[in-house]
């Protein structure tokens, strides 16, 4: 299942967060900032990028980003469970993908693409969670999110002011090589109706989280990973 949200994004500016930050359009970091590699795989991925540590630290980790995150969860994500209590990833994941940048994040790369499931090595998400990306830019066909619907894998192909849901059991990823001239920067996050939550599904198989391993009932506990609203 896929679908899309749109939410007010002069209230929830994102963009305009990380852009101050910056002091650049998100577009043309690469022009500013200089990355470590041109090429990620997924033991030392892009969000191994210092860049990317040092946006948690000074921009995700603050209270005043907690404040707006709560709110923007409150407002435009628990509607989408009906405004039945939830589960939902602290605080999101920030993602950078290089203009002229490669990853390669699955085992096997299909048609240039990293196409998987989130619930496949080395993140063994659970799947009662729902998925949620944020573009942070206007994509274009080579740096946007793409997945599988009837067989066609298709561009997200949405605007700024729009986020994509998609169940566990969506084919996704992104295309290996951007050749966009424009870097892609994204927020993504998982949540989940709290009665949704099923610990026995979880074991102790190892997780890989920004190179470092953990068990998969430890990282994805409702105290670890969650929080709830
Ligand atoms: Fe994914």
């Amino acid at each position: 299942m896929i679908k899309k949200i749109i939410y007010d994004q002069t209230k929830y500016n994102f963009k305009n967060v990380f852009e101050k930050y910056f002091e650049e359009s998100l577009e043309k970091l690469h022009k500013k900032f200089v990355f470590e590699r041109r090429f990620s795989n997924m033991a030392g991925g892009t969000e191994e990028f210092s860049l990317v540590a040092e946006t948690y630290a000074k921009v995700i980790q603050t209270n005043v980003f907690n404040k707006l995150w709560i709110s923007f969860i409150h407002d435009v994500i628990k509607p989408y469970f009906d405004d039945k209590p939830i589960y939902v990833q602290k605080l999101p994941s920030f993602r950078l993908f290089p203009s002229y940048h490669s990853i390669q994040y699955v085992k096997k790369i299909t048609d240039g693409y990293n196409k998987h499931l989130d619930s496949e090595p080395p993140y063994y998400h659970p799947n009662f969670e729902t998925g949620f990306w944020l573009p942070l830019i206007e994509c274009d066909h080579n740096n946007d999110f793409y997945y599988e619907d009837d067989d066609w894998y298709r561009r997200a192909d949405i605007r700024e002011n729009e986020i994509l849901a998609f169940s566990s059991d969506v084919v996704h990823g992104n295309r290996v090589h951007n050749e966009s001239p424009n870097t892609r920067c994204s927020l993504d996050f998982k949540a989940l109706a709290l009665d949704d939550y099923d610990e026995n599904i979880l074991t102790d198989r190892i997780i890989l989280k920004r190179g470092q391993k953990f068990k998969q009932n430890d990282w994805y506990s409702t105290k670890h990973y969650y929080m709830e609203m």
